[in-house]
């Protein structure tokens, strides 16, 4: 199993109060596997997002990459195998300003390998081809329409050949016909990386699209639909 929770609980305590956002959530997610996750808003889907990542610990329950529990990795361990193993895909994409498409997607491979830039820059113009962007390569963030920015930002989340990616809401910010282009391309990514790709997304047509749907309710999974199995009913 490439990345598992197991009834994995958060609490934030904002000053006196405590806030319980995550409340016993399990799921796996396979190799090469799809699975979306949508609810409300505030229901606690980038939580568990960021709990997946590693990018924070949850308060019980355990996470799992690769069978191995992230609470038994030191905090740099856990940030190289995140680095190597996992690409992350934000709504508001993150890209930094001062560098072009390129740079910036040949980053994260960057820290503690600079000497291997020459042979990053030729894997960064591919992946930048795989997303549609070859006449993009040196423009800065601000020089990139909404879409293009998230196509560096998923070319940048592929740049180490992680095995999962992991996307918040990746179509949250474009129009509709974008968004449905980034969709088909992250579906297209998954297949040629083989990759297990979770999806925050509020988009139900998507939910058709994934081998397992859930639904996060107040904390909780209400739903989780293996859609393979409804197919074939
Ligand atoms: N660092 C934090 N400290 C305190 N409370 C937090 C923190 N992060 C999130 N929350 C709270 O946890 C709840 C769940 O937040 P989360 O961002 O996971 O929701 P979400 O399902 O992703 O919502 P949306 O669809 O709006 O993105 C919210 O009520 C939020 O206010
Ligand atoms: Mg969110």
């Amino acid at each position: 199993m490439l990345i598992e929770a197991k009834h994995v609980s958060k609490r934030y305590v904002m000053g006196k109060v405590p806030l319980q956002v995550l409340k016993g959530v399990s799921l796996k997610i396979e190799s090469g596997s799809c699975v979306t996750i949508m609810g409300p808003s505030g229901a606690g889907k980038s939580t568990l997002l960021h709990l997946l990542a590693g990018l924070d610990t949850p308060t019980s329950g355990d996470v799992l990459w690769e069978g191995e529990k992230l609470s038994r990795l030191s905090d740099a361990r856990r940030a190289m195998v995140r680095n190597k193993k996992i690409g992350i895909v934000f709504q508001f994409y993150h890209l930094l300003p001062e560098l072009t498409a390129q740079e910036n997607v040949m980053l994260p491979a960057l820290v503690g390998h600079a000497a291997r830039s020459k042979h990053l820059k030729a894997r960064a113009e591919g992946l930048l081809e795989q997303v549609g962007l070859t006449a993009r390569l040196r423009h800065k963030p601000r020089e990139l329409s909404g879409g293009e920015q998230q196509r560096v930002a998923i070319a940048r989340a592929l740049i180490n050949e992680p095995q999962a990616l992991l996307c918040d809401e990746p179509t949250g910010n474009l129009d509709s016909k974008t968004g449905a282009e980034v969709m088909d391309l992250l579906f297209a990514l998954r297949k040629q990386h083989h990759l297990g790709l979770l999806l925050v997304t509020h988009q139900a047509k998507l939910a058709e699209r994934a081998d397992q749907a859930i639904v996060l309710e107040d904390g909780k999974i209400v739903e989780a639909e293996r859609v393979a199995e409804r197919k074939t009913r």
